[in-house]
């Protein structure tokens, strides 16, 4: 839970780990900003059930940002008003953060239509055969150009497409990734390609686990908070009727290919719940990123690509951080729990 007192503010875990700390001691007048989105961020997360991550101070190592240009796309335009699509045709920069874990390390791409683009997901996708996974949403919006790319750089690809929601990430709904693997005879050599939000990718990244003691996979990210949290960090899990996210395995992907334009489709709702997960880096560890969020919540709202944008780097950053710190959760990883601490305080308090 969250505590204030005389002008500092910490958030206490109840899980007996080590407290993490703001990095710096804000005024009272942030201290009330950062509680009163604090407020947001737990009834956000409540709403869209969304895991609460909150990131501690972490050494400042582990991560490396890069900025390079990036293709010229075109995407789902028509969708979106025009003055979008001209301040995201403007809008092509990528940026690259990497995830320090000595011979696992691995990169976070972040840009417009790199899904389209292919050179950055074939670099990943070594292998003579994918499996690419999804869901019954999302496949029809991002499926053919996820499977059409790979093809073109000579992969031979299988689908599987899943039942969307939280309610479907079983261990019976995995078990159909892996049917499917066995089916078309796949061998350790291939590569899993989760295509979707937090759901797909824990589940994907679980079945890449444990298809054959382990095989590759790469994360699409298709929400915000999954571009954000889910998929940086190798956490993986299915639920199960005694506790959520309880079988699992830590699991690192290959590379995070992030292409923001996928966001287009995404509901209000969605948006939010990511949002909430961007503002959370804010409130506990990246004051000058909190202040940013600030000056920038309107562009966030309105999806601006370079907002937004931006606002993902900075966000995986600091994911990136605490998880080249404690990969494994041993202590300062397991601090990143404030919005479930904050959620399930409300939900008691709300009967
Ligand atoms: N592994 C981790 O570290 C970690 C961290 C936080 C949360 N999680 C897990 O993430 C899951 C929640 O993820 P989520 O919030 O992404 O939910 P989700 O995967 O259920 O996606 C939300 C909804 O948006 C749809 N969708 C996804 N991308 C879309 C797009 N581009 N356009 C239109 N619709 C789209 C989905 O089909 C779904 O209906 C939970 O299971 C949670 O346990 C894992």
């Amino acid at each position: 839970m969250l505590a204030v007192s005389r002008g500092s503010v910490s958030a206490v875990e109840d899980r007996g780990d080590s407290p993490p700390h703001f990095c710096e001691r804000p005024s009272s007048a942030m201290v009330q900003r950062r509680v009163l989105l604090t407020s947001v961020v737990a009834s956000t997360c409540i709403l869209n059930k969304a895991a609460g991550f909150v990131v501690a101070a972490a050494p400042n190592r582990g991560v490396q940002s890069r900025g390079a240009s990036c293709a010229a796309t075109r995407s789902h335009a028509a969708a979106i008003p025009m003055s979008m699509v001209a301040s995201m045709e403007k809008s092509k920069l990528l940026s690259t953060v990497d995830v320090d874990l000595g011979d696992r390390t691995y990169p976070i791409y972040i840009g417009e239509g790199l899904l389209k683009d292919g050179g950055l997901l074939l670099k990943h996708v070594t292998s003579k055969r994918a499996l690419v996974i999804t869901n019954d949403r999302v496949g029809p919006l991002y499926l053919d150009d996820t499977v059409q790319t790979l093809r073109d750089g000579g992969v031979e690809v299988d689908t599987v497409v899943l039942p969307d929601g939280e309610a479907h990430k079983t261990m019976d709904v995995l078990m159909l990734i892996l049917e499917k693997a066995l089916t078309c005879r796949l061998d350790r050599s291939c590569t899993f390609v989760a295509l979707g939000g937090g759901v797909i990718g824990d589940m994907v990244g679980f079945a890449a686990a444990i298809y054959q003691r382990g095989v590759k996979f790469v994360q699409v990210p298709t929400t915000l908070m999954a571009m954000v949290d889910s998929a940086v960090g190798g956490k993986t899990a299915v639920n199960h009727p005694l506790g959520k996210n309880m079988i699992g395995a830590f699991y690192q992907p290959q590379a995070v290919l992030i292409d923001t334009a996928t966001l287009r489709t995404l509901p209000d709702r969605e948006l939010a719940s990511g949002i909430a997960e961007i503002i959370k880096y804010g409130l506990i560890k990246d004051a000058a990123f909190f202040e940013w969020q600030e000056q920038h919540m309107a562009g966030l709202l309105e999806r601006d690509a370079a907002t937004v944008s931006e606002a993902v780097r900075r966000s995986c950053e600091n994911k990136a951080l605490v998880v080249a710190a404690d990969e494994k959760e041993a202590g300062l990883r397991a601090t990143l729990n404030l919005g479930h601490t904050f959620g399930h305080a409300i939900e008691t308090g709300l009967g």
